[in-house]
């Protein structure tokens, strides 16, 4: 059913309770929801649909309120699939609506949706706007705010500023199932947690542009923000921008992160000898064994991290799957304001340690402290090798800040 957010502004979406993988790459353990907001004025304007097959449940909330029939504006802030899926059938029924939107995201509406009949995205009456452009539809002014890459090149908000509203489609997001559509009324550890994961999985590669863009929209008032996935913020909303200038800024806890892969138990046994190491130095540490562990959630966990340590046994000269696909994630996170170091045993020839060193270097991450290899199995003196590194890696830690 429709939930009020403002005076005359409206959530039209849809819950999705059963989604476990997004992008298909990283799980959704509560499911999310994708939030279409209605703002009921002198002229009625739809702020971004929902995925296609939620199209039924928009079109329900929708007629609570209004004939579909009397929206003049569809406002895509996102042309992706989760948020424009059910546009085109929308548009079906208002053919003589516009659709509000940047012209990355027409150019990316018209190759999702085009059609070989010509209807669709190519008969649409598009009304292109930018950064600045307001659109007033009666008592409400909306202005338009670019976002490109929070995360696609076409983002934009739209600010409503009677209401000091932010509608900001993915960025402030978390992947959360629920009745209750505000922060203060969801579970706190939850949302926080899935707004870190968001984040973590989704806006690390774009940084540098999310903290400028924080700190533009920092400077308008704002109340409320509610975003296209998960809980509205309407309690303080300023801690979630606070939240996002943190992360972006690289900013983290003195915290160790141990993510490792073994073979024969041996590079196990090394990253426990390290995490006594760290713990040593009085720093918490957490291990990680990545063949039984969600990446997407050690990728959060690495966002309130500053220490990232990665060991893999050698196979082939390389590291262990589950390993690889570590890595490889970590190289497109790119995750800023981190200190690396890798690890690992190998049987003859090695080359784990230097395949893991080059990875965390291609992602970003420029303060590597020099790893350790061990033949086989580590003896006494290499477990005190081991812990030895781990003071050390502790005490750059420490010592690291994000900015120098
Ligand atoms: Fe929620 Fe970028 O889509």
């Amino acid at each position: 059913m429709p939930i009020k957010v403002a005076d005359g502004v409206y959530w039209v979406g849809a819950i999705d309770w059963n989604l476990r993988l997004y992008h298909n790459t990283y799980s959704t353990h509560h499911g999310t929801t994708y939030n279409s907001y209605l703002l009921l004025d002198e002229q009625i304007a739809l702020v971004d649909t929902v995925y296609g097959p939620f199209y039924e449940e928009l079109l329900k909330n929708i007629k609570e309120l209004v004939p579909v029939e009397k929206i003049t504006y569809v406002i895509v802030n996102h042309a992706e699939s989760d948020h424009s899926g059910a546009l085109p059938r929308v548009m079906e029924i208002i053919p003589r609506a516009r659709v509000v939107c940047t012209s990355k995201c027409k150019d990316i509406l018209s190759r999702l949706y085009h059609t070989p009949a010509g209807i669709g995205p190519a008969t649409w009456d598009f009304l292109v706007v930018g950064s600045g452009d307001e659109l007033k539809i009666g008592k409400k002014t909306l202005r338009f705010i670019e976002a490109p890459m929070m995360h696609w090149p076409d983002n934009m908000f739209t600010y409503v500023e009677e209401d000091k509203l932010l509608l900001s489609n993915d960025p402030f997001g978390q992947h959360v199932a629920s009745y209750e559509r505000f922060e203060d009324e969801a579970e706190q550890a939850v949302v926080w947690e899935e707004a870190a994961k968001y984040f973590a999985n989704t806006l690390s590669p774009f940084t540098a542009l999310i903290k400028r863009k924080v700190e533009e929209i920092q400077s308008l008032p704002i109340e409320i923000i509610a975003p296209s996935h998960g809980v509205i913020w309407r309690k303080e909303p300023q801690r979630i921008l606070e939240k996002y200038h943190r992360w972006a800024s690289g900013e983290a806890e003195e915290r160790v992160l141990i993510a490792y892969e073994t073979m024969w138990e041996s590079t196990e046994i090394m990253a426990g000898a390290i995490a006594e190491g760290v713990q040593r130095e009085g720093v918490p540490v957490r291990l990680f064994k990545l063949s039984t562990v969600d990446h997407a959630d050690v990728f959060r966990e690495l966002l309130e991290a500053r220490g990232l340590m990665i060991g893999s046994s050698t196979i082939n000269n390389t590291v262990l799957p589950a390993a690889a696909s570590f890595i490889e994630g970590l190289k497109g996170l790119r995750p800023k304001g981190k200190v690396a170091c890798a690890f690992g045993s190998h049987g003859w020839g090695g080359g784990a340690v230097k395949v893991i060193e080059q990875a965390v270097r291609q992602a970003g991450i420029e303060h590597v402290v020099p790893g350790l290899a061990v033949k086989y199995r580590p003896d006494a003196g290499e477990l005190e090798a081991c812990q030895r590194l781990g003071i050390q890696f502790a005490r750059e830690v420490k010592k690291f800040s994000p900015g120098g």
